[in-house]
């Protein structure tokens, strides 16, 4: 599919990788419709960007995604392309006491966010000629992150409920991608997170963007980036040197 003259939606648009998949979708003359909780933040953001559309929701609220849905339907109803990107990552030590609404924040943002949004817009991908869902995954999908179990296990979530939809829409007009980042230098990975990650190389916003975005219009469907392909392949060849590896580098880490 050649993504230009589309109408796009991409929740959490106002930093990190969402941002920039807004500026280069925006660049190939792509109508693009950017979504975020903070207004101040999503505004500034996109502010000088052309052709792209603010629309403060969030996606952990049921009556703000019921809404948007309905925004879309009327204002963007040649909407195209859902890209879920949305998401938080905390770190949660089970260890001491957890905060329980940190785990329930990022089961309801980065799981029940984009499964409730691809309920609610399907009614209208399927009125395009061509559409395509694509969630944002992680290579953690292959292996977890200790540091950040829930963030970890709603991506492996993720992972398993996008091939099922990709199988359940094999025979319409909706193709479903998942891309796999490696780790990002976005607002994401606070400093805690850095350490953790033992100064691991990180991958810019913009190539992993543009990356992904040359592997969407060849017809990819499961696009793994960098380090998400290596941890796809030992997850596969040496599952356990992998999980002894991870839990050594986390208890080195601590
Ligand atoms: N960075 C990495 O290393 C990495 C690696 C693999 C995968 N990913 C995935 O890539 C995606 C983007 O991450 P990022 O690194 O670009 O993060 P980021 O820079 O922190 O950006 C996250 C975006 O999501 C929005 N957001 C958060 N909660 C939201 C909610 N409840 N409703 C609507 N919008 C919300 C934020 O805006 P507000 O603050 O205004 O809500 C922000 O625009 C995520 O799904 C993440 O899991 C990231």
């Amino acid at each position: 599919m050649q993504i230009t003259g589309k109408t796009i939606l991409i929740t959490g648009g106002s930093s990190g990788l969402g941002l920039e998949f807004a500026h280069q979708l925006a660049a190939r003359g792509n109508t693009v419709i950017v979504t975020g909780r903070d207004t101040a933040k999503l505004f500034t953001a996109v502010a000088h960007i052309r052709n792209v559309h603010r629309i403060t929701a969030d996606v952990s609220d049921p009556t703000q995604m019921a809404s948007l849905a309905e925004l879309i339907k009327t204002k963007f109803p040649s909407l195209s392309i859902l890209i879920n990107n949305a998401g938080i990552l905390r770190s949660t030590d089970f260890g001491s006491s957890p905060e329980i609404i940190d785990i329930e924040d990022q089961i309801a943002i980065n799981l029940m966010g984009p499964i409730r949004l691809v309920s609610l817009l399907l009614p209208v991908l399927r009125q395009a000629p061509e559409a395509m869902i694509v969630n944002i995954t992680s290579g953690l999908c292959y292996a977890p992150f200790p540091s950040a179990p829930i963030y970890s296990a709603t991506k492996s979530a993720m992972h398993s409920y996008t091939q099922s939809l990709r199988m359940q829409l094999e025979h319409t007009n909706i193709r479903v991608v998942e891309i796999l980042p490696p780790s990002v230098d976005t607002p994401m990975l606070q400093e805690n997170m850095r350490q953790a990650m033992k100064g691991q190389k990180l991958a810019s916003a913009q190539e992993v963007a543009q990356i992904s975005i040359t592997r969407l219009e060849s017809g990819d469907r499961e696009i793994r980036i960098g380090a998400s392909n290596l941890l796809h392949w030992f997850s596969r060849l040496a599952p356990g040197m992998l999980a002894r590896q991870i839990s050594k580098s986390y208890h080195a880490s601590r």
